[in-house]
């Protein structure tokens, strides 16, 4: 080793010791005859002292070094005079008397700290420069310890981890794949797996019976901050479990996660079916760290003379607990905020519970006190309460009731990142019809099982039946999603063609599966985890890229090492594209 020992690992208790340290320069100060030096690791950050009247030679070196540059340096420990509580090392430093430059830096493009003067791309374009600022490197670390203890805890429950091949054929998980061209056949493509669905599918057909992947999937989609074309997955598969086994199983996972990595524990996760979810809250991935559940105020709101609400297929309200006193600019922003074009409200109606239980709504011509009581009633409001309407389509209103519930919580500081509220989301609707292309698609993908009791409904109305599918949410973000499958023939042969496959069709991308499922498939079922979004969570953050270690941009690119790129003629020649 070139080290005795790391840069976060002194302590007062070494005073004395002679040590050897190498690391980055991060900072050097010069005070006259004394200067300091930070020198900079993975562990941390140690003090060097050098002394002009000491060691004038060693003096004059280190004044001439470079920010980055990577240095060995011997020396001895020594207790500081003046000591920084913030730093674990913060009680010593090291008197040096020999520097060796292992390498020179160029000034780096951007300050190494936390609060950085780099701009998005330009930390991109550098990332491995980015990666040595303490924040960054950080969000890696936890990154590493998450998977340590989802792998602990797959590993006691007897899962086994398979690897599954990346050049493949389409596997439809609702997005576009990524196409890699075969030069042995030529005019003929692999896919990127969008994820490793179908194989683990079959490994449970090999009797594999418990497995899991922490894996990449790829899929060609818009990006968003939650959203990276290649991202990682928590793959898990098991046989011969229903569907409680399954959310037992990995409710266990994630609670195994939360008590070693943030000391929480949790009773057992809520459940709330699709429905539910969508009647309470209008989104499949409730918020559910504060309530503001729907209120459908249809049978009391109507036939008042407000064309408004009279033609308007529901209304529906929330209840803002202690915001009654909510400025006129306030309520004029959340108007503007849902009339926004990607909330597309037309307006906002509110209604005040004052401190002296009297009531002052914003349609005040049309409602009396008495007839505002008897929303105040429905919404079960109390003094300095606010009640926020919206009106109009039932799907629409409930999205549109949905941005502004979370905007208004947001505004509240209900979203606190260090509270947790785990949430199964059930049942969810086996199909849901695409008006563009005019047919139905599966809602989660084609291979999910529909509840046993609905499957009469396949010919009959195909949008009413439940599927054995299931969505972990956490804090209105989607973490994982699975469902039991289909092991059947003769079922998923009928679910394709429902989807509009012919048999040809089905035969020639999926035959392999269903053949499968002629030897010996066992019941089964599954979930994944998005690996990247559960670590984000964890690191109280919304944008996944914090958490990859070389991410794409929005628009999908690389900047670091500029892909994707051209190929060269001859390349394009081998493979046989024009
Ligand atoms: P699904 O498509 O729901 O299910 O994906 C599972 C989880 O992966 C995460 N995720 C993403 N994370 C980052 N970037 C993306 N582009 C992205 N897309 C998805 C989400 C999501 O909940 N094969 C099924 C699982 C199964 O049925 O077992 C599947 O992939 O957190």
């Amino acid at each position: 080793m070139l080290r005795t020992n790391t840069c976060g690992e002194l302590r007062i208790t070494d005073t004395g010791k002679e040590v050897v340290l190498c690391g980055w320069l991060q900072r050097f100060r010069d005070i006259g005859t004394i200067g300091f030096i930070d020198l900079r690791d993975r562990y941390g950050i140690t003090q060097l002292s050098f002394d002009q009247n000491r060691n004038k030679e060693i003096f004059e070196a280190a004044k001439k070094l470079g920010r980055e540059y990577v240095l060995q340096i011997k020396g001895i420990v020594a207790e500081r005079t003046s000591k920084n509580e913030k730093l674990l090392t913060g009680d010593i430093e090291v008197i040096v008397n020999e520097i060796n430059v292992l390498n020179q830096s160029k000034t780096p493009p951007f300050t190494i700290e936390n609060e950085t003067d780099g701009g998005d791309e330009l930390r991109m374009k550098y990332r491995y420069i980015d990666l040595r600022r303490e924040i960054v490197r950080k969000n890696l670390e936890l990154r590493h310890t998450i998977s340590k203890f989802a792998r602990q805890y797959l590993d006691s429950q007897n899962f086994i981890e398979i690897e599954t091949p990346v050049l493949i054929k389409s596997t439809p998980e609702g997005a576009r794949d990524f196409i890699v061209p075969s030069r042995l056949n030529q005019g003929e493509w692999y896919a990127l797996p969008q994820s490793p669905q179908t194989f683990k599918q079959l490994l449970m057909v090999s009797g594999f019976d418990r497995y899991y992947q922490i894996v990449k999937c790829f899929r060609d989609e818009d990006l968003r901050a939650d959203r990276q074309p290649e991202f990682t997955q928590i793959d898990c598969e098991m046989s011969f479990v229903e569907q409680e086994d399954i959310l037992n199983t990995f409710e266990g996972m994630i609670k195994n996660i939360f008590k070693n990595v943030k000391n929480l524990s949790f009773e057992k996760f809520i459940r709330i079916t699709y429905e539910d979810a969508m009647k309470n809250y209008g989104s499949d991935k409730p918020d559910m760290r504060f309530e503001m559940k729907f209120v459908y105020l249809d049978n009391v709101a109507r036939g008042f003379g407000f064309n408004i609400f009279d033609d308007a297929e529901t209304i529906i309200a929330i209840n803002v607990k202690g915001a009654s006193n909510y400025t006129r600019k306030q309520l004029d922003e959340l108007t503007e905020y849902v009339k926004r074009p990607q909330i597309g409200a037309k307006g906002l109606i509110y209604c005040r519970v004052n401190e002296d239980g009297t009531l002052k709504s914003s349609v005040d011509k049309f409602y009396n006190e008495e007839a505002l009581k008897l929303w105040v009633k429905e919404c079960n409001s109390e003094k300095n309460d606010l009640i926020l309407v919206l009106s109009g389509d039932l799907n629409i209103t409930r999205k549109q009731m949905n941005e502004l519930r979370l905007e208004v919580a947001k505004m509240l500081g209900l979203r606190n990142p260090e509270k947790f509220v785990p949430l199964w989301v059930t049942d969810f609707p086996l199909l849901e019809f695409d008006e563009d292309s005019n047919r139905w698609h599966a809602m989660h993908h084609p291979f999910t099982s529909p509840k046993i009791e609905d499957i009469e409904l396949l010919k009959t109305n195909p949008g009413k039946i439940r599927a054995n599918a299931y969505d972990l949410v956490i804090n209105g973000v989607e973490i994982g999603g699975g469902s039991i499958r289909i092991h059947d023939r003769f079922l998923q042969q009928q679910m394709f063609s429902l989807l509009g496959f012919t048999e040809e069709q089905a035969q020639y991308q999926f035959g392999f599966l269903m053949n499968a499922f002629e030897y010996g498939a066992p019941p089964h079922g599954g979930i994944a985890f998005g690996f990247d979004r559960l670590c984000s969570l964890f690191g109280g953050s919304e944008t996944i890229r914090d958490f990859i270690a070389f991410p794409k941009n929005n628009n999908g690119r690389d900047v670091m090492i500029d892909a994707p790129s051209e190929i060269s003629t001859e390349q394009k020649k081998e493979l046989g594209i024009k």
